[in-house]
């Protein structure tokens, strides 16, 4: 791309030093500006929407034991028909679900119940435990 180069190289040509103007960046380098500039707001954004304390998996998994496990099983593979595995899915996943469903924005009788006295710190906790979980798969013959 040494297109905008050239003509900003033409422009001070035959001037020498001193009669050299304040050049305008051309479009290539304020293309890259705006790609810098992205790339700062998106790593704002990430930080903005980062989980509020470091996730306590132990923590977690703990809660999970006593509140979740009946429905979920012990290794979030679900015990129940109508109850979906959580082991596995994203962190950022099922914590949107939990606050979903504590919220009412996301409605299920048992769900609406059981999320409601969650806090932040535990949901962050559970959904870390369940998706440090590993599942491998394999398909059926
Ligand atoms: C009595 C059984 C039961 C218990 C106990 C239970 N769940 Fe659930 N859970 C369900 C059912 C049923 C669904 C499906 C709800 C729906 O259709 O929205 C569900 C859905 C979810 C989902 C959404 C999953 C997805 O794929 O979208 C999450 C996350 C979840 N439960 C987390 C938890 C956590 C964390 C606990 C413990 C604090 C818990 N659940 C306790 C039955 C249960």
């Amino acid at each position: 791309m040494p297109a905008p180069f050239t003509a900003s190289a033409t422009a001070t040509k035959g001037k020498g030093r001193a009669g050299r103007v304040p050049r305008v960046p051309t479009v290539f380098e304020k293309g890259v500006n705006m790609r810098i500039l992205t790339i700062v707001c998106l790593a704002g954004l990430t930080s903005a929407l980062a989980l509020p304390a470091a996730a306590d998996i132990a923590a977690g998994k703990a809660k999970a034991d006593m509140a979740c496990a009946v429905c979920h099983g012990a290794q979030g593979i679900a015990t129940l028909p109508n109850a979906p595995n959580l082991a596995g899915q994203p962190q950022i996943y099922l914590a949107e679900q939990l606050k979903n469903y504590r919220s009412g924005k996301r409605t299920h009788e048992v769900m609406g119940v059981i999320a409601k006295p969650l806090t932040d710190q535990e949901i962050e906790n559970m959904s870390a435990w369940y998706a440090s979980l590993q599942m491998e798969l394999r398909e059926s013959k």
